[in-house]
């Protein structure tokens, strides 16, 4: 059986173009798995895996859970807001005393950027990065990666923009990493206000112009402009943002082309992308999702292979 060359899902930084080939076949026998009328494996019917949501979530929490409940393991949740962590229990004893209950591998979104790395470097379990504050979302870019490479083949030299908020964006960096591991030419389009210092130093092109990074893509990743993380000002107004960065049908139409649009959701309807752009035949924002629950089961099912626990 092939092998994921890692023993966590931290980033997409550190796995290899075989890794992300090797979860995508995965994913495509778990989604044919999860359009049969029994959507259940017994694969992992012996671990156990717990849910650690520091941080607000509806799609990532739900389709981990589904995933986990659809490869037969044992699940146990876990919300900070109603934990211990709430009396001054730091993250190491949280997860230690979680783990003493005979638990195999925890995933964990954390508003601290490099808390799964931190975690996996002083607790005894595989860990999977459900989302580190602005740093890293590995399952939302593959899943992400696997969605267009559902509707464009191959990716390699695909064009694909990535537009809006990318300072505070987890989802950026991840799909940055995951597209040129997979041979993709990646350009960001966003106010210079919201593009972190460090980025050209990543290999992608840097454009302000949202109708000239249409004109060059393919396809588009929408992303939402993160309000809860910004304390200052990065743009005069919502309105302005829209004007110059939301994308719309009057936008899509001036193009001589059909482009595939993602968003990571949550949206922020009529701000980053209009209602008639998200609900469109353009926009594959439901398959993303859908894609989701096979990607995140091909993730546990490899990294639990490398417990050597996985039930045969
Ligand atoms: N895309 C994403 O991470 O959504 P949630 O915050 O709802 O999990």
């Amino acid at each position: 059986m092939k092998t994921l060359s890692v023993n966590h899902l931290l980033g997409i930084k550190q796995l290899t173009a075989e890794d992300l080939h090797l979860i995508f076949e995965t994913a495509d026998h778990f989604k044919e798995v999860i359009n049969r009328p029994i959507k259940k494996v017994p694969s992992l019917r012996d671990i156990t895996i717990a849910n650690l949501f520091f941080e607000n979530s509806t799609r990532t929490k739900l389709s981990f859970e589904l995933a986990e409940k659809r490869l037969s393991a044992d699940v146990i949740n876990f919300s900070a807001s109603q934990s211990s962590v709430k009396k001054g229990e730091t993250l190491v004893d949280t997860v230690n005393n979680i783990l003493a209950m005979k638990v195999d591998m925890v995933i964990m979104r954390h508003p601290k950027p490099g808390a799964a790395q931190f975690l996996s470097e002083r607790v005894n379990a595989c860990i999977i990065n459900a989302g580190d504050g602005t740093h890293e979302h590995p399952s939302q870019a593959l899943l992400d990666a696997y969605s267009l490479r559902e509707k464009m083949g191959d990716l390699k030299g695909k064009r694909i923009a990535i537009v809006g908020d990318i300072l505070h964006s987890r989802v950026a960096l991840s799909n940055i990493f995951a597209l040129q591991k997979l041979g993709a030419q990646v350009k960001l389009c966003a106010p210079k206000s919201l593009l972190p210092q460090y980025i050209e130093s990543l290999g992608v092109e840097i454009e302000t112009d949202l109708m000239k990074t249409l004109q060059w893509c393919d396809a588009v990743n929408m992303l939402r402009v993160q309000n809860e993380r910004m304390e200052v000002k990065y743009f005069p107004s919502t309105r302005e943002y829209a004007m110059l960065y939301g994308l719309t049908m009057e936008k899509l139409e001036q193009l001589r082309k059909e482009i595939i649009i993602l968003h990571p959701g949550p949206i922020n309807r009529g701000v980053e992308i209009t209602s008639a752009v998200a609900d469109s035949d353009q926009a594959i924002i439901l398959d993303q999702v859908e894609n989701g629950v096979a990607i995140r089961m091909a993730i546990i099912y490899l990294l639990a292979a490398k417990l050597n626990i996985t039930a045969q």
